[in-house]
Parts: structure tokens; sequence; C-alpha cells
């Protein structure tokens, strides 16, 4: 049978590159062995993912699983961007591109999530398996991935070179990292749970949000990979597209490792400090139902919302404005999402 314990250090480790990755002069994390990328702390983090996905399925136990048609499309779509910046128009992407790499930076949180004695919120034992592994170095070679590591960069730092690499480091707009501090704050979550600790919800509720999330950040992924591969608009398009593509692949073991945990944690009876008891599937599909619902109406809608109006002023500034945004506009996919439904 497949090891199912992993030290820290195990789970931190990288292999041996021949070469590092550069991003615009910042040494990075990953790298390359015979010439194809290896995304980082792959070691032991591969191996242990593997085998707690198969102890699951020999279990009969689902992953959670998001359905594909619950992601909300990228707005603009590739089409509109590319025609902006054909016409010159290149703010509101630089915009995005700033914005996605600060909210990679972000990522780092996660280092900082508590993680509850989970053998009293559990009432099933968790030894060999990703819960029980998520103090134990999976959050942190998460953290480290997103933003980071000492001289070492990260997601951030990777986004900002695809985005340099592809519009000849762009003047970025100086309200970027401003209007992400004062922008919408959904306030305290309201609890769905309360039989149990508190901190155990919370932790349950982040990792939901953080795996929709990195869901559906796929797709922005190949968004980009699209836009800043388009020779038509991309001063590096090889180059640009293939670092989004580098960071595509990192992100697999964070959507691996959180839905194996989730569903683990899903398979087991919960318990409140009081002593009640709750099924783990009652939780987390609750959970992610809200989420789910939050994430495919409300966010895209207010998402869609603030970009459009950032275009259209950047758009005032063109010789042929109205033009443009009538150009702009016949590209528009309309996407309204599917209503969400989870568990079986
Ligand atoms: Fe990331
Ligand atoms: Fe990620």
């Amino acid at each position: 049978m497949d090891r199912l314990e992993y030290s820290q250090e195990e789970l931190l480790t990288s292999v041996t590159y021949d070469e590092p990755l550069v991003a615009a002069g910042v040494r990075c994390h990953g790298g390359f062995v015979g010439g194809q990328y290896r995304s980082p702390r792959s070691v032991g983090r591969g191996p242990a993912i593997a085998a707690w996905q198969a102890q699951l399925a020999r279990r009969g136990v689902p992953l959670i699983e998001v359905a594909p048609e619950l992601v909300p499309p990228h707005y603009p779509n590739a089409a509109q961007a590319a025609l902006l910046l054909r016409e010159g128009v290149r703010e509101p992407l630089v915009r995005t591109l700033t914005t996605i790499a600060i909210i990679e930076g972000f990522g780092a949180m996660i280092r900082d999530q508590r993680v509850p004695d989970l053998t009293r919120c559990v009432r099933e034992p968790l030894a060999g398996t990703a819960a029980a592994h998520l103090a134990g170095g999976l959050f942190e070679a998460h953290a480290r991935d997103e933003a980071g590591h000492r001289s070492e960069g990260g997601h951030k730092q990777m986004w900002e070179a695809a985005r340099d690499l592809a519009l000849e480091r762009p003047t970025v707009p100086s309200d970027v990292l401003m209007r992400l501090m004062t922008g919408r704050r959904g306030g305290p979550r309201q609890r769905l749970f309360p039989q149990l600790d508190e901190s155990f919800e919370e932790l349950l509720a982040v990792m939901v949000n953080v795996l929709v999330i990195e869901i559906f950040a796929a797709d922005t992924f190949r968004w980009a990979e699209t836009v800043l591969g388009d020779p038509e608009v991309s001063a590096r398009p090889r180059e640009a597209a293939a670092m989004v593509g580098y960071i595509r692949s990192d992100e697999s073991p964070h959507v691996e490792y959180l839905r194996t945990a989730l569903g683990e944690l899903r398979a087991c009876t919960l318990r409140g400090p009081a002593g009640d008891e709750i099924a783990g599937n009652e939780v987390v599909d609750g959970l992610l139902a809200r989420t789910l619902r939050v994430l495919t109406t409300q966010r895209p809608r207010l998402q869609r919302e603030e970009t459009r109006a950032d275009i259209a002023a950047a758009v005032g500034g063109h010789r042929d404005a109205a033009g443009l945004q009538k150009r702009f506009n016949a590209l528009e996919e309309e996407w309204s999402p599917p209503p969400v439904s989870v568990g079986d």
C-alpha cells in the first residue's frame, strides 16, 4: 500500500532542477528538468495526494466535484480583450493582471489558517489522510506557491512577469491595491452550523471557498494564456503564455489536496463541543452550496459591472470611442449561471 504519512519537510521538498525558473529577472519557484517545467514542492506532495486519493477510491468515497458549467466565464472574453489591446486601450487588462498578481500574493494567508484539534471535531480517526496534514505542510506549501518564499518568487511575481512580457512593462494604474483594499467586503461569515466548534466551521468554510476560487481560476488562466499568447497583441506571446501555463500547472495540487481533505471530512461524522453530531456531508455540502451560489451570481455580476465601467472609461480616450465601444459590445457573450446543486 502507498505511504499515507508525510513529514512537513517531505511535503515542502522540490525536485532538483537542471535550471531554475527566472521570471523578469526574479528567481521563482519551480524549474526545468530535461526541458520540462516541474512545479515546486512536488517530491512528497505529489505521491501523498495520489495516495490519499487512492485510499478514498478504495473506500468508495468521492472527491469534491464542482460541475464545469458553474464556472463563470472571464469578463471581458479573450476576443474583447484582444480588440482593446489592438486599439491601444491597455489599462483595463493591465489592471486585471495586476489585480490577479496581488490576489495570488494574498494566498500567503492560508498559512495562518487555524486548524483546531481535529480529533475533537471528528468522530473517526484521521491518521493517514490529507485532512491530518493540513497544518503539517499542505497549507504551508500552498502559501509558498502563491506568494513566494524567502528570495524565491511565487505566483505573484510570475503573473507580474507574464504581464510585463506581453505588454512590455506597462504603466500600472496607481489605485489597483487601494481599490482591492477598500472594495466590497462580505462582512463576517454567517454561521450555518452553530453546533460545531466555531474555528472548525471557519476552517471548513475557508477550505470550501479557496477550493471553488481555485477551480474557477483555471478559466481565467486559460483566458490569459489565449490573450497573452496572441502574437497580434502580445510582445512575447510564447514566453508570456508559457508563464501562465506554469502557474496553472502549479495550481493543480491546491485543487487536489483541498478536494481530497474535504472529501475525507465529508465522509465523517462531525462533532460539536457540546457533543452534538452531524453528518459531514450535510456540513460540507451546505457550505459548498452557499459558496457556489455567491461565486456564480453576485460575484461575477459585480466583477462584470466594475470591469465594464473601467473599460468604458478607458475607451473614452480612444479617437473613435463610440465605434470601439460598439465593436466591443458586439463581441459580448451572455452567461447566466445554472442552478447550484450539490451532493449525491
Ligand atoms: Fe496561485
Ligand atoms: Fe492556488
